[in-house]
């Protein structure tokens, strides 16, 4: 049979499903994340986590947190991986084990103001998207809805009171046997969100398309329930929920 006479067989491509879920610090939007991914089968992506790992990689390296050029050089050669550590992910960079110490209050300051730089947003853009593979993807973060997945599938926005998110955030502490000041948080906690909500890229705020969850009275399981919800009523991702 000539080329031209053969059955034009057009492969068919299906572009894996993005749920995206942001919030502010504290809202619970990583455990939904990863509650939800487990449920679904999907990879996850924590966006926070990256710039996390871009401030210590900076501390360690000697770079200031206003350093632009140099942080987004630093943020395109991030030696850095997420690791399957028996259903929990274990971050690695430059082959240390930092899983904990990216989690301090510290670096989480020190992320917020690297994650206000536009070239630095840029350089971690195609790292992002390198996760949107099958079966789907959970993405949290500020802009998951917004910059990085326009085209999500569903779009959580999930938010809750800086007293509620601080309060969680001092029981967690307190749980751990640290020392912990609940105003100090509550202030913290107001910081991070002016800066992360009012820098001119990727600001943290709903998409227009996203479903807004306020958590101040609700707990992880009545939260999880409505994402739920939401996921049962939106149609591509029909087929997944019937695993359940
Ligand atoms: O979610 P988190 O607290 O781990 O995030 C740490 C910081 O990273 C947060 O203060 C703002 C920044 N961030 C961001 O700008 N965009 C994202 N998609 C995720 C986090």
């Amino acid at each position: 049979m000539s080329a031209d006479l053969e059955p034009s067989v057009k492969p068919i491509v299906t572009i894996p499903p993005v749920i995206t879920i942001d919030g502010p610090s504290g809202s619970g939007k990583g455990t939904i994340a990863h509650r939800l991914a487990v449920k679904l089968g999907f990879h996850v992506l924590d966006s926070g986590a990256l710039y996390r790992l871009l401030a210590l990689a900076a501390q360690q390296h000697g770079v200031q947190n206003n350093n632009e050029a140099a942080l987004q050089v630093l943020a395109a050669h991030l030696d850095a991986q997420f690791q399957d550590n028996q259903g929990e992910a274990m971050l690695v960079l430059e082959g240390e084990d930092v899983t904990h110490s990216i989690r301090t209050e510290e670096i989480g300051a020190a992320a917020s103001k690297v994650a206000a730089l536009p070239s630095v947003r840029e350089a971690l853009l195609q790292r992002q998207h390198a996760f949107r593979e099958t079966p789907g993807l959970v993405a949290d973060g500020r802009d998951m809805g917004t910059v990085v997945f326009p085209d999500a599938s569903l779009k959580i926005f999930l938010t809750a009171s800086a007293e509620a998110r601080a309060e969680r955030r001092y029981k967690q502490l307190i749980g751990k046997g640290f020392a912990a000041d609940l105003a100090a948080i509550v202030e913290d906690i107001k910081a991070r969100d002016l800066r992360d909500s009012q820098r001119a890229v990727s600001p943290l705020k709903p998409a227009d398309d996203a479903i807004v969850l306020d958590s101040t009275a609700l707990g992880i399981e009545a939260v999880l329930s409505k994402v739920w919800e939401a996921a049962q009523n939106t149609p591509n991702l029909q087929q997944f929920l019937t695993k359940q």
